[in-house]
């Protein structure tokens, strides 16, 4: 069992948890995900590791609640406990100095990029950070990007910050003014990622994207979490999650995600004690 040590809301449909878990903390990498199980009667779900605390012995995830398990863990507090927190898992990201590089975030992947931008940073590199949210009460984590970050962007699709944009366009701006950028990672969903690799394609940048296909294990058993990338059979969680988002098959990745929709919604359903539509 593993004891909360935090589960707060940070915006509407985000939430942190903070878990206390000394030995994935002394490991723990830029990168890497955790598996989790809310309760006995769940499944496993993955989460990106967005933070950590070797002293406290503490790890932090960010999750965005959008089905069963992710609505059982928004209403645990401090002081409940886990039956399974696994990790860490997956191989951490590439960390050099590149030159210029490029972290693109959207909803929970504006913490999953923090520690890549925290590393980036600490290797000599000038991060240039874009956060991207639908509307201003979205953002959060701003304070602690904009601190490893040398150039900070909010794209949203209201008018409160900077750029009133979708994140593709965003960064082809960016792309047109900065004069070299070595290296982009984009973290946040499948959409977020694919338009993102759509976008730097033409100017020959490498994009790292962090993949999230349906995992179970986490451990390269069960196949649940298979990509094709470069025309080859990867699995994201020992192969990846990282991988190069020019040469993902995001089609594949798009229509294995969803195969379990109906069951989805039937589960929530079930646990929300509504009828099945
Ligand atoms: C390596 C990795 C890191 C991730 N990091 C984060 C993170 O930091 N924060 C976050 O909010 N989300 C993260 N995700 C996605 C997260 O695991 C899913 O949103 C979560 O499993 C949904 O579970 P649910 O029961 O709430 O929703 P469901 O209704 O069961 O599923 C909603 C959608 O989530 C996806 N999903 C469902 N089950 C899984 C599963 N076991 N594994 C992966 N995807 C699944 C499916 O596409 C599904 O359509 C990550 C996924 C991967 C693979
Ligand atoms: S989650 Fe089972 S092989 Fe990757």
């Amino acid at each position: 069992m593993a004891k909360i040590l935090l589960r707060e809301r940070l915006v509407p449909n985000i939430h942190i948890l903070e878990v206390y878990s000394p030995d994935i903390a002394r490991k723990c990498k830029p990168g890497q995900f955790v598996i989790i199980m809310p309760d006995e009667h769940g499944e496993r779900i993955p989460l990106t590791i967005a933070d950590w605390d070797r002293k406290k012995g503490s790890v932090t995830s960010v999750f965005m609640v959008v089905g069963t398990s992710t609505h059982k863990l928004s209403i645990l507090k401090a002081g409940d406990e886990i039956p399974v927190f696994v990790g860490p898992l997956g191989r951490p990201s590439e960390i050099k100095k590149y030159g210029t590089v490029l972290c693109a975030g959207g909803c929970f992947g504006i913490a999953a990029i923090y520690p890549l931008a925290r590393a980036l940073k600490k290797a000599g590199n000038k991060v240039i950070t874009v956060l991207d949210v639908k509307a201003n009460y979205l953002l959060y984590w701003e304070d602690k990007l904009r601190a490893e970050s040398d150039l900070l962007f909010i794209s949203a699709r209201d008018s409160f910050y900077d750029c009133k944009d979708y994140i593709p366009r965003t960064l082809k701006n960016i792309m047109k003014k900065e004069s070299e950028i070595h290296r982009v990672h984009s973290i946040g969903c499948t959409y977020l990622m694919s338009t993102c690799s759509e976008a730097t394609k033409p100017y020959g940048i490498k994009t790292i994207v962090s993949l999230n296909p349906i995992m179970v294990d986490g451990t390269g058993m069960c196949g649940a979490c298979r990509v094709t990338v470069d025309g080859k059979t990867k699995f994201a969680c020992v192969d990846g999650p990282d991988f190069d988002g020019h040469l993902v098959d995001w089609e594949e990745l798009f229509s294995r995600r969803k195969s379990y929709f109906e069951d989805e919604i039937q589960s929530l359903c079930y646990w929300e004690k509504k009828e099945f539509p």
